[in-house]
């Protein structure tokens, strides 16, 4: 998969181009991330890229021809790319969303800042709107690193075990509880079962957590589950 990504602040993206799973992930050349610099493509000497709104109103609008252009250039030599917009206008990121672009070959994200970008981008160079949650973050940027994590969690061999797949929502239930060692601390115990070496039961036990879980904290998941 590669992903190349518009923003006014690439090096933002080095918090998971340098560490953890996404890092290992381009090491070994299961991704890659591209940072393209909009202002690069600002066509006066003051490198803005922004202006004020038609109408009148608080803050700025990012301009159509800087991205009109960058856009352009990305698809230069990736036209098949899949062109996502972040923004709380989006449509919601879940799991099965994740899932689904993570089969595709290439995506460019936009990251808006301001007020957000010039409504013709929305209308006529870009496939889709995706939003992270139903909540206001500063900008695009760190909304398209939640996209890039969880899309490539689901690319094959991005996890080094691919049982870590089996976390929260990939069946709408969230995760059964974990321990480690020591068995006991402060009169707490891990439950026996996990220790009885009897994988068929262990099994049973965490399909049963996993349900309780679900139950006690998003009911909204289990309605969705037995729709099914
Ligand atoms: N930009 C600002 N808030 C956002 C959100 N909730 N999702 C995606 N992009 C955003």
């Amino acid at each position: 998969m590669r992903f190349d990504v518009i923003t006014l602040f690439p090096d933002m993206f080095n918090a998971i181009k340098d560490e953890g799973v996404i890092a290992r992930a381009i090491k070994k050349s299961h991704l890659s991330i591209h940072t393209w610099q909009l202002r690069d493509f600002s066509n006066n000497k003051y490198k803005n890229i922004d202006d004020k709104p038609y109408g009148g109103g608080a803050g700025m609008v990012m301009q159509v021809k800087p991205i009109r252009d960058c856009i352009h250039k990305i698809k230069q030599s990736n036209p098949k790319t899949k062109v996502i917009y972040i923004s709380p206008q989006g449509q919601p990121l879940k799991h099965k969303l994740a899932k689904e672009l993570s089969t595709l070959g290439s995506i460019t994200l936009l990251c808006g800042r301001y007020e957000g970008v010039d409504e013709r981008i929305i209308e006529h160079d870009i496939d889709m709107e995706v939003s992270i949650g139903d909540y206001v973050i500063s900008g695009g940027e760190l909304a398209a690193m939640v996209l890039i994590d969880t899309i490539s969690r689901q690319i094959p061999n991005v996890l080094s075990n691919a049982d870590s797949l089996n976390d929260s929502f990939a069946n709408n239930l969230l995760d059964h509880p974990h321990y480690t060692r020591p068995e006991v601390l402060d009169n707490q115990a891990v439950p026996e079962v996990l220790l009885s070496g009897h994988q068929a039961n262990i099994d049973t036990w965490r399909k049963e957590q996993s349900i309780k879980k679900t139950q006690e904290k998003r009911k909204d998941l289990l309605a969705l589950m037995q729709r099914k």
